[in-house]
């Protein structure tokens, strides 16, 4: 679209310095403030991005609706390339109509690669805070780039201080790679709402509604644009009644599922390309960040095989059947596509469950990972090693503990390292970890690092190396833990694997 002339910047310069003012002829507030959950920008490209937020004045209502009528309402925005909005950029509006929970997405293009942008609402009288988003750099150049990833933020489990420090930290890009919500009850250092497992449409927009309540997230949401794909608990764990022949609490795992993925999709920063169909959203996509990195995010959740010997730890055959996969044929021919054109320096896979092999002390393996899906695992490396690919990294959530491998060639001849995977702990799941819980088994040589405490993963890329930080905080029990780098890294573009700084 291309820029648009600012309709309703009158009189700005009576605002000038104090950021507040620039939305002029403000009638009166006509409602309670309806930006309750904050605002959010996702999907940056080299020319724009996708603002959202939601309004919703009592964002807790049972009925999911956030205490809105009936009527659409318009909302206004803008994006200015200074943060108090003195050179606004591009403006307009849109209409938010109760069937999308009065959420609203802004695609963006047209804007000047490589820069930083603020951006805001206006609805019912009332100004949403301002949220700082920035654009992908342009295709041929390589700035080094700061990026935070974070996955599973069960919320009665703990605070949400890792999101807290990672908005401290100014990152350009922030990756979620899953379980953002969780669908069950629970009650342990804060509560669910509702207080029981969730299943209908009504009950995922009040959880995630909870959720973009919380001001610690919101901050993680206001100071970077996010890229997030989901894991399990954004609709079920393990998507376990799909299995055990749709006996979900609602009665039916796809019309839940259907409900899960609407909800998702309106209360996250995703262009219309996600929009769900259904019980279906395409969730899996590319993002370019100039010439330095690919993003391929990955859903491994929407279109895997039934888990042939269940979710659990065994050493089962059927994992090495090649008609098993993970991602789905379709995905599977987008992935070994998009790896072989090679587009950047840096091929970065954003996905949820553990991708190296990871044996228990017993020998046996995850079903619910990759190990559960071993002949889809072997044709990805097989297809980034026959590309000549040597800068790929996986970046991995769920397992709510920090892990760091190499990828091998073979697993059991441990013979050559492919590429490196990067696991980053939870924001909160599992509660306060235990630093001494370090377990690096002699089963898995090439898994170098483990460790049970909350946080997130900070990697700063350049042309010729990453740069990898652990992070941690001792506890999320109690509110605002300082955070501290627990262990580092570096990957040289060009010798994959693991290597001290
Ligand atoms: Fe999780």
């Amino acid at each position: 679209m291309p820029l648009r002339r600012r309709t309703f910047l009158l009189g700005g310069l009576a605002g000038a310095g104090t950021g507040l003012a620039v939305f002029s002829s403000a009638p009166a507030a006509a409602a309670s403030y309806p930006f309750t959950l904050g605002v959010a920008s996702g999907e940056p490209s080299a020319d724009g991005f996708v603002l959202w937020t939601r309004l919703a004045p009592r964002p807790l209502d049972q009925d999911g609706f956030g205490g809105m009528p009936d009527a659409p309402v318009t909302v206004e925005w803008q994006v200015a390339a200074d943060e108090h909005f003195q050179n606004v950029v591009a403006d307009g509006s849109v209409s938010a109509v109760r069937a999308a929970a009065h959420s609203v997405h802004v695609e963006l293009d047209g804007l000047p690669p490589g820069r930083e942008f603020w951006y805001r609402f206006r609805a019912d009288g009332h100004i949403s805070q301002a949220g700082r988003t920035r654009t992908a750099p342009a295709v041929g150049t390589s700035p080094a780039l700061t990026m935070l990833f974070a996955s599973c933020a069960n919320y009665p489990s703990g605070y949400y201080t890792a999101y807290r420090r990672m908005a401290e930290e100014h990152p350009d890009l922030i990756l979620h790679l899953g379980d953002y919500i969780y669908e069950g009850g629970g009650a342990d250092v804060r509560a669910h709402t509702p207080s029981r497992e969730i299943t209908s449409l009504a009950d995922y927009r009040v959880r995630h509604a909870q959720y973009r309540a919380d001001v610690d997230l919101q901050a993680a949401h206001h100071v970077a644009p996010w890229v997030l794909v989901w894991d399990d608990h954004e609709v079920e764990n393990n998507y376990a009644n799909l299995v055990r022949d749709n006996d979900s609490p609602a009665g039916d795992f796809r019309a839940r599922r259907a409900a899960a993925y609407r909800a998702y999709y309106e209360h996250m920063p995703l262009r219309a390309a996600q929009a769900p169909s259904g019980e279906n959203l395409q969730l899996y996509r590319r993002l370019r960040w100039g010439s330095l990195a690919t993003f391929h995010m990955l859903d491994t959740r929407q279109y895997r095989s039934d888990q042939a010997c269940g979710d659990g730890w065994k050493d089962c055959a059927e994992a090495d059947d090649p008609s098993r996969t993970l991602t789905g044929s379709a995905q599977e021919s987008w992935l070994l596509d998009g790896l072989g054109q090679r587009l950047a320096t840096w091929d970065l896979i954003g996905q949820q469950v553990f991708f190296a092999q990871r044996l228990s002390g017993a020998g046996n393996r995850s079903m619910d990972g990759w190990d559960g899906y071993r002949p889809n695992r072997t044709r990805i490396q097989d297809a980034w090693q026959a590309s000549g690919n040597t800068s790929t990294v996986v970046l991995t959530g769920d397992v709510h503990r920090h892990w760091a491998g190499n990828l091998m060639n073979d697993y059991d001849a441990q013979d050559k390292v492919i590429g490196t995977e990067l696991v980053t702990t939870s924001v909160s799941s599992g509660g306060d970890g235990n630093p001494a819980d370090d377990d690096t088994s002699s089963v898995n040589p090439h898994l170098k690092y483990n460790k049970n405490l909350r946080g997130y993963v900070r990697t700063v890329t350049r042309p010729t190396e990453m740069a990898v930080d652990f992070r941690v905080v001792d506890r999320v029990s109690v509110r605002d833990e300082p955070v501290r780098t627990e262990r580092s890294y570096l990957i040289q573009a060009g010798a994959p694997g693991l290597q001290n700084p």
